[in-house]
């Protein structure tokens, strides 16, 4: 496993450095002036989809909220002001250059099916956790497999990138304060895919670090060594002890 992921991490070295050079260049606090403004989807606007749609609003970007009920997501999305607003799960889907998934993961085959006939080909955030205790029986199988592959089964044809699953929602809001200061681990087989979302993850103020494919995702996961928040060095360090 330790051996996939070093060839894994050595192929997509190139674009390791390219994401490196990118992030040397950009000055503090200008987010969305490097990322450029995207048109972002949210499913599931909750504590993780409201908190970084926020920032994103906040960033320069558009975000549309999203999940089964609307009036919600137009609350938040009023609150919010310009560049936020609502639509049902489909019209995210829809709307986002880039998805963001972020929902319990006992709901996941239902938007998987929902939105089945969007998702092929689309840049897909997947920040949910499998927890047996909420979710039941698909969590049991969802750790089994690995939270990446499990959720790249349920997301067929989208090109996943897992992401903010082992940070507190708070943290997340606040990390744009001290942009760079930590890493956040990511975990994708598609490089375009990571290439698109990392500029994103930067504006949020973490600076990603790819673990390695989504087979690494089951690594990005609460109560694992990469959980909490570090240093993008630490991260590396830790990621090279993985099995
Ligand atoms: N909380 C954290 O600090 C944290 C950190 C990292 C990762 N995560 C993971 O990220 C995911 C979201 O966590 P959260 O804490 O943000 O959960 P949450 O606060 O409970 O929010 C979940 C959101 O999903 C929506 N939703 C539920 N079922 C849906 C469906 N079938 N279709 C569309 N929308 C649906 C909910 O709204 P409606 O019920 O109105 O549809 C709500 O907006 C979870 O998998 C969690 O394990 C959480």
């Amino acid at each position: 496993m330790r051996k996939d992921r070093r060839r894994f991490l050595r192929t997509v070295g190139a674009t390791a450095v390219v994401l490196a050079s990118q992030s040397l260049a950009r000055p503090p606090g200008a987010a969305a002036a490097v990322s450029g403004r995207k048109r972002i989807g949210i499913v599931g606007s909750g504590r993780v989809g409201g908190t970084l749609g926020a920032v994103w609003v906040g960033a320069g970007h558009e975000v549309m909220f999203s999940s089964r009920h609307v009036e919600n997501d137009r609350a938040l999305a009023a609150r919010l002001g310009r560049g936020a607003r609502a639509g049902t799960p489909r019209e995210a889907a829809a709307f986002g250059e880039v998805l963001m998934i972020s929902v319990p993961y006992h709901a996941l085959p239902d938007v998987g099916q929902a939105l089945e006939d969007l998702l092929d080909g689309r840049v897909v955030i997947d920040t949910c956790n499998p927890f047996v205790s909420r979710d039941g029986e698909i969590a049991t199988w969802a750790r089994a497999k690995g939270a990446g592959l499990a959720s790249a089964e349920l997301l067929p044809g989208a090109r996943i990138v897992r992401a903010f699953n082992a940070v507190g929602y708070m943290r997340m809001g606040a990390a744009h304060e001290r942009p760079g200061r930590f890493g956040m681990p990511i975990a994708g087989d598609d490089l375009e895919a990571v290439e698109i979302v990392s500029p994103l993850i930067r504006d949020i103020g973490y600076e990603p670090v790819l673990i390695g494919g989504l087979e690494s995702g089951r690594h990005l996961m609460p109560g694992t060594p990469l959980a909490g928040e570090r240093t993008p060095e630490e991260i590396r360090r830790i990621a090279a002890t993985l099995e």
